[in-house]
Parts: structure tokens; sequence; C-alpha cells
């Protein structure tokens, strides 16, 4: 296959999609009013789950069905991550594994986007050993996704554009599932490197979207039906900072407060090293704000804290905490810890337990660590095997564990307000999320689905809560 390379020249602030509807309406008339089926498959962060919700919108636009089913799909987008390897070698795996669908339906367009599509070491790869990939789109190359898709099945040739600019799209057609939530994207990009991390190199500069479009966004969501808006940035404590606002993240929190029908707002992530009281104080005086911060730990060692550059130590991050909770007396902190950061000794991670032990976070999310190449972490020696990391893992789960089945259990007896998602896996019985995030299970019918419902917690689990609708 032949190799072109789509050059797209803007490089520019704000993007309006709507500029692309004439090169939308053309593949449209490509697929000559022929029922065509589409897949965007995602992997990683909520951030790519609402990424490929407009991708979805855009296939839509263009003529497409979207289809779950890979062997019906004219046209499967693999949207991916790269912040572990498992993630990518999965990926990697399940485009090897499209080889002979394609083989038995040449028409079929094979796309991969996102972050790790963005480097170069993917290209080399994909150009090397995966033939039958069509396009690849870097994760600033939305606005370029049309004209893509149109080079490849007008000339039949492989389309790769991972440019890098600094700019926000606006007025993306978006396929909300129709659900009682929604994510909406706030900021892009990242500007801290973590010495472990990957996503500033692959996702580019922070870049806020502006206030207007994001309340925008909120009202025409809430005028949907939808009920419960989380606002996502990988530091959404920076938002605005690049337009020159101090307290931008407060005032866009206050201002999503206001709108009508929106019951239920959450944010993340939070970098510790940038929440402001202000932002705190909002939280605590808002009506629809939750009371559930997700505010990333990492590690509890100010030695490696240090040396992941996270610029704060155990004593500014609990008094971060401290400050939370004497505003919010009913506050659910999760976070996210790494566990075999390379020079992580047993000292350190003993110091993470504590933090644990300190914090009673109501879950965690935790990860092995992942060494990416081109980080500076992936320069460092490795302090422990891989089988102690590994025993450290599982014994941060057991902790954890004990600490959610505590919380949880101070639950029962207690009356919550929850957000009925939809039906269990098990008959009869609704799966719904309260204030904290926290699964609650309860006995009712569809009906109550996209419904805010009184529960009376009956018995704790520890990662779910069973309850009853309250009388
Ligand atoms: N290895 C393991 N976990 C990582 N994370 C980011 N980079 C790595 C890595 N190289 C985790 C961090 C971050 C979350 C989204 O992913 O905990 O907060
Ligand atoms: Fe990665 Fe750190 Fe940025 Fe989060 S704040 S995306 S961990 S570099």
């Amino acid at each position: 296959m032949s190799v072109v390379n789509v050059l797209f020249l803007v490089i520019c602030m704000t993007i309006d999609f709507k500029e692309q509807e004439i090169i939308m309406e053309r593949v449209k008339a490509l697929l000559k009013g022929e029922e065509r089926f589409a897949l965007v498959e995602t992997y990683g962060c909520q951030q790519n789950v609402n990424d490929s919700q407009k991708y979805e919108g855009i296939l839509q636009k263009m003529g497409y069905t979207l289809t779950d089913d890979r062997e019906k799909a004219d046209f499967i987008m693999f949207n991916t991550c790269a912040v572990r390897d498992r993630a990518e070698k999965k990926v990697l795996g399940n485009i090897g594994a499209l080889k002979h669908l394609k083989a038995k339906k040449p028409r079929m367009v094979i796309a991969i986007a996102g972050c790790m599509s963005q480097q170069e070491s993917v290209e080399k790869k994909i150009r090397a050993s995966y033939p039958h990939v069509d396009m690849i789109l870097g994760t600033r190359a939305m606005a370029d996704f049309p004209r893509a898709l149109e080079a490849v099945l007008v000339e039949k040739k492989r389309v790769i554009n991972r440019e890098e600019n600094d700019c926000v799209l606006e007025n993306v057609p978006t396929n909300y599932d129709g659900g009682c939530k929604a994510f909406v994207s706030i900021m892009y990009g990242c500007n801290n490197f973590c010495t472990y991390c990957i996503v500033p190199y692959v996702r580019g500069r922070e870049r806020s979207r502006s206030m207007e479009a994001v309340i925008e966004e909120c009202t025409l969501l809430a005028k949907r039906g939808v009920k419960e808006i989380t606002l996502l940035g990988q530091n959404v404590n920076s938002y605005g900072k690049d337009m020159g606002m101090t307290e931008g993240f407060a005032t866009l929190l206050g201002e999503v407060d206001k709108i009508d029908g929106i019951e239920r707002i959450r944010f993340m992530s939070s970098h510790p090293k940038d929440i402001s009281d202000e932002v705190l104080s909002v939280m605590a005086n808002s009506k629809h704000i939750c009371h559930q911060l997700h505010l990333p730990l990492q590690s509890g060692s100010d030695k490696l804290l240090k040396e992941m550059n996270r610029v704060y130590n155990r004593e500014k991050y609990l008094s971060i905490v401290d400050k939370a909770k004497k505003l919010m007396p009913d506050l659910a902190i999760t976070t996210d810890i790494i566990v075999g950061f390379p020079t992580e000794t047993e000292e350190d991670f003993e110091d993470t337990l504590d933090m644990l032990k300190t914090v009673k976070y109501d879950s965690i999310f935790s990860f092995i660590y992942s060494k990416r190449e081109g980080t500076p972490a992936a320069k460092m020696e490795f302090a422990a095997t891989e089988e102690e990391i590994r025993a450290r893992f599982d014994r941060l789960l057991s902790v954890q564990n004990d600490i959610s089945y505590e919380l949880n259990k101070k639950c029962e007896g207690e009356v919550q307000e929850v957000l009925v998602e939809g039906m269990s896996k098990e008959e009869g019985i609704l799966t719904s999320r309260n204030y904290a995030n926290k699964i609650v299970n309860f006995k009712g019918d569809e009906s109550l689905v996209g419904k805010i419902v009184k529960v009376k917690i009956t018995r704790a689990q520890t990662w779910i809560l069973i309850g009853e609708v309250c009388g």
C-alpha cells in the first residue's frame, strides 16, 4: 500500500467542526446510500470514551450505522491508550486479528486513533507489520478525520496524521448515548510531566475550551435529559490558566452548578498541586456538585513523590484532605496509586500503605508501574524485583479492600439518593450510583431508570452496596 501523509495546515486555537460539513457530505455521497456499519472500540480513560463518542458522531453524520460487531463492520477504529504497556499490546493483538476479516471484506477500513497512534514508534511498527491498517490519526487529528476517510475511500491509500497542534475543537457531532450521564471535556493536554507518564508527550500542552462552549454543551445535554455531568481534563484544576484565568475551574464549576436540569456534577482528574481553596469552597456550597473527590496520590513516599515530579509531599496532600473534609464531612475520596515505580523500596511502599490508612479512601485505582520509553523514569534502575512488586500490589489491594468494606459498612441504615443507571445482570435488580459514585443495587423495575431515587442501604459489600427503595 502506498502512503500519503495528509498535511493539516491550520495551526490555531479553535477549529469549528462545522467547517468539515462539506467533506462529511462528500463521504456520505461516496457511500451511495448503501448501509455501511462502523465500530469504534475504546481503550483507556474517560477522555478516550468522550473522544470515541465524537468519532461515532462524525461517522453517523457521514452516513454510517454504528455496530458492536467486528464481522459486520465496514469501518473499525481502535481509539487507543498508551499509558501502560498492557493496553498497547492488547491493541496490537486486536489489530493483528483483523487481518483475516479485511481479507474477507477488502472494502473494510481500519483506523487507529488516540494516544498510541501519536507515537512515532507505533507508526513505524504499523508501517512494518500491519499493512492492513488504512489510517493512523494522532491525538490532535480529529478535525482531519473526514478528509482522511475520504482519501482512504477514494485513493485507496494509507493516511497518517500525527501532527502536533494546540487546537481545540468545537461543535463536533457527538454520539451521546441517550443515557442519564455524560462526559464533557473541558480541556486537553497536560503540562505536568510526571516522570513515569507518557500523556504530556502524546496529548500536548494544556489548552482549555472556552467557558461559553462548555456551558453551552452542558445546557444542551441537560435539555436532552442528562442528569449527571463529569467534567474531564488531565488536570481540571488548571482549567483556564492558558486563557489567563486564576480561578477558572472554580468559576466554571459555579456556572455549571446553575444549569437547570443538571442534578449531579463530578470532575476528574484533580492534581493535588493545583487544587485551590476556592474549588473546595465552591464544591461545599454548591447545590449539585457531588461531595466526591478523585485526588491522585500515586505514592505515599516523599522521596518517590519528588522523583515522580509530583510537586507535593505527604504533608501538603494531607492538608488538602483535611481542609476538604472540614468543609464536607461526608466527602468521599478516591485516588490513583502506582506500585513499583523504579526506585520504590519496601519503606517507600509502606509509606503508601500508611497514607491509605490515614486518608481512608473510598476506593483506589491501582496500577503496577509500566515503563514508557522516552519518559525520565524509563532510565531509572529498579530497586525491587517483579515478584516483590507483584506481592506489594496484592498487599495494597488487601489493605484497601478492608478500608472500603469498613467505610461501606458505615452506610448501612442510611437513606441515600441514587441515580438509577439501568437493570443489573441480576433479574429484577436495578443498578445505580450514590453521590460518592458507589454502586448501589436494589430491587425495582425499568420505570426508575434515569431517575434519582431514595434508597435505604441494607447491606454493605466491599465493592457495592445493597439497598431497598424507601416508601
Ligand atoms: N505506569 C503505571 N501507571 C501509570 N499511570 C500513568 N502512567 C503510568 C505508568 N507509566 C497511572 C497514574 C495516573 C493514571 C491515569 O494512570 O496513576 O494517575
Ligand atoms: Fe500524566 Fe502527571 Fe499529566 Fe496526570 S498530571 S496526565 S499523571 S503527567
